[in-house]
């Protein structure tokens, strides 16, 4: 019995991994060659349900490809990722992805701009400074989408 109950402990222990891999979400992320920022963010996505590719491009390019996308230039940051025809556009929470992937509005996608220090991939939550998610619109608007204060 006792061995029972330590072969289930394992069992609803690795539960949590293996669901996670089963369903990470493929995501495609375009950044700069030599972004350790981009990587880390890659990272938080890898540890929260989705499977990142990461794909370099020249600043020009990458920046081209962003206004292509429907990115304002306003709402810039070091890395554009593509999900399930979704732009994400620099260090958004994994949260917010879901979210914007369960509830799926007729819009562009999510960003942060810049670079705010405490977002996913850019340096200790808790010391965070207080930033937004906006959610760009078709029309190259944005509202914002969630917001994170100050760690
Ligand atoms: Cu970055
Ligand atoms: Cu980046």
């Amino acid at each position: 019995m006792r061995h029972l109950t330590q072969s289930l402990t394992i069992v609803f222990a690795l539960l949590p991994a293996a669901q996670a891999l089963a369903e990470a979400t493929p995501i495609d992320v375009r950044k700069t060659n030599g972004c350790g920022c981009c990587l880390s963010w890659m990272n938080h996505l890898k540890e929260n349900g989705f499977a990142p590719t990461g794909q370099n491009m020249f600043g020009g390019l990458l920046l081209r490809f962003k206004l292509d996308n429907g990115v304002p230039q306003r709402m810039v940051s070091c890395h554009t990722a593509l999900v399930d025809g979704y732009v994400i556009e620099g260090h958004v929470p994994a949260t917010d992805i879901h979210r914007l992937l369960s509830e799926l509005p007729d819009a562009v996608g999510l960003a942060v701009p810049g670079m705010p220090y405490g977002s996913p991939g850019m340096g200790p939550e808790d010391e965070r400074d207080a930033y937004d998610v906006f959610l760009i619109q078709k029309d190259g608007s944005t509202e914002v989408y969630s917001s994170y204060p100050a760690g």
